[in-house]
């Protein structure tokens, strides 16, 4: 591994520009972190919402079903501040990679898939367009009735709690506590991580599964992995490049 200590930092950001100089299909996994200079808090940081607010009071089913009215409170007051910030040089710098990476792509494959644990839309407001939301989506709103799900941006939402159509309680289309990921999504995400040549792990803790196997999943299907972090995790010693520091500031030097 390459990388780690401040004065090694120059050296790091070369290596990981020439390794992704070599590859053509990358996948990227995001996290709090990358939002984090935007202004939408983390989770598990200084500041992180696991440490002013407890999940299990207001992201589970059980929470919901408890209190929808509390619940949404919150899911609104996230949705605000959301809603009020813009996409950093991180987000930007992302964009820009998938969109050089398609410029040069030679086969019809997608060449960067983009794997959020985010629920926010800050990759799409940079101009992503490959994005995965493992976790779902604030914007997007799902009927606990009959399940039908759409977009729905107004801020704040009110009255509390949203009613669907069809009479049953609208929640946030996101993934809580103790519940399976998407399918669809997951496998997508999975295929990507088994195809792709580079994985880069931004701005994410690495300690909530099944997000988390995936840069081992890519690592075992012979990919190389750069690892932008402020702070070291589980995945760093396994990383063939780490740069440690702001997410804003590392990705645009990686371009
Ligand atoms: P965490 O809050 O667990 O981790 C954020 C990571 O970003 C940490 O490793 C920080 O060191 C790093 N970080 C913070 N600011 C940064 C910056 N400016 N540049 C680079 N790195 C920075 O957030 P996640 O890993 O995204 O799930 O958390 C994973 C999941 O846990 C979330 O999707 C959410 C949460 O419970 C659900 O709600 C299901």
């Amino acid at each position: 591994m390459i990388g780690l200590s401040a004065e090694c930092q120059p050296s790091s950001v070369s290596a990981a520009r020439r390794l992704l100089a070599e590859v053509s299909r990358v996948v990227v996994l995001t996290g709090a972190g990358v939002s984090e200079e935007s202004g939408v808090p983390t989770f598990r940081g200084p500041g992180g919402l696991w440490r002013q607010f407890r999940p299990e009071d207001l992201a589970t089913p059980e929470a919901f079903g408890r209190d929808p009215r509390l619940v949404w409170e919150w899911y609104n007051w996230r949705r605000e501040k959301i809603a009020a910030v813009e996409p950093n040089p991180a987000h930007r710098a992302l964009a820009e990679l998938e969109a050089r990476l398609k410029a040069g792509a030679t086969a019809p494959v997608r060449p960067l898939t983009l794997v959020t644990q985010n629920v926010d839309d800050l990759h799409e407001r940079a101009g992503s367009r490959a994005v995965l939301h493992l976790h779902g989506e604030i914007w997007r709103l799902r009927c606990t009735g009959c399940g039908r799900e759409d977009y729905d941006r107004r801020v704040p939402l009110d009255p509390l709690p949203p009613v669907c159509a069809c009479g049953s309680l609208l929640r946030p289309a996101v993934v809580w506590f103790g519940e399976a990921l998407a399918p669809d999504t997951w496998d997508a995400a999975v295929g990507a991580a088994q195809a792709c040549e580079l994985v880069l792990v931004v701005g994410t803790s690495a300690l909530v599964y099944p997000a988390a196997s995936l840069p081992a999943i890519a690592l075992q299907a012979g990919a190389r992995l750069i690892e932008v972090n402020r702070d070291p995790t589980p995945l760093t010693p396994r990383a063939d490049v780490s740069l440690q520091g702001k997410a804003g500031d590392l990705l645009p030097q990686l371009l």
